[in-house]
């Protein structure tokens, strides 16, 4: 069964209220959006493998430890998970980012694939799928299944809020995938809106709607 990591460090909590308050514009939430990116990124890469290393000081050999060489790769769902792309680029600048292209049908609520651009060594990879919310779970369900069928093995999954459908989706369809969040939330509504969550991702960060 996948593990739900549920990041609540005090700085994630409070930047999360003023996302899902309606009073925020599109600048102060794409800044936020991507200010929590950056924290949670602590959190999903904290077990990257280390190795000894040493180097000089102006004092003497300091024997310390740097990241083994691993390769990460940062998959956004768009359009709303490239809101959380550069605020872990900011951490781990040699990423390379992949881009799965997928909305969600708003009668059926299924996930509708358009665009997928992904790094050519995908199975090499440590790869963490962003997107702000994880609702039916469809989305990412289906997203998560892409990168399966060209042959990665390691995927975490990052949202800002996942709801209990989400979550419950993703450990039946992936139970070796991991979810990172900085809430889980009451439930869905009836037109598969997370309660209360923040509205919708991808409008309050480009402005549309
Ligand atoms: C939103 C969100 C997720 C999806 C979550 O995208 O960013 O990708 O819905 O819902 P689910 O868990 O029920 O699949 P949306 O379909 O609104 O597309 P957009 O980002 O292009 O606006
Ligand atoms: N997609 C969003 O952007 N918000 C939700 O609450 C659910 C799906």
């Amino acid at each position: 069964m996948s593990r739900v990591h549920i990041i609540d460090h005090p700085l994630i909590q409070h930047k999360l209220t003023l996302i899902r308050d309606k009073h925020t514009g599109s600048k102060d939430f794409r800044d936020l959006v991507d200010e929590v990116a950056t924290l949670m990124a602590y959190e999903v890469t904290r077990d990257l493998p280390l190795e000894s290393a040493q180097v000089e000081t102006p004092i003497g050999i300091a024997h310390t430890k740097v990241i083994a060489g691993k390769k990460v790769g940062v998959v956004a769902i768009l359009r709303a998970g490239l809101g959380m792309v550069d605020g872990i680029l900011k951490l781990i600048p040699a990423a390379k980012v992949g881009h799965i292209g997928i909305y969600r049908d708003p009668e059926t609520l299924k996930p509708v694939d358009y665009y997928c651009k992904l790094p050519t060594d995908v199975p090499e990879r440590d790869l963490i799928i962003v997107d702000p919310m994880l609702a039916t779970g469809g989305s990412a369900c289906a997203a998560i299944k892409f990168l399966k069928e060209r042959g990665a093995h390691s995927i975490k999954l990052m949202v800002l809020i996942a709801a209990p459908e989400g979550i419950a989706a993703v450990q039946r369809e992936h139970p070796d995938v991991d979810v990172f969040t900085a809430a889980v939330d009451e439930c869905l509504n009836s037109h598969g809106y997370i309660v209360p969550g923040l509205g919708d991702a991808g409008d309050r960060l480009f402005g549309t709607k």
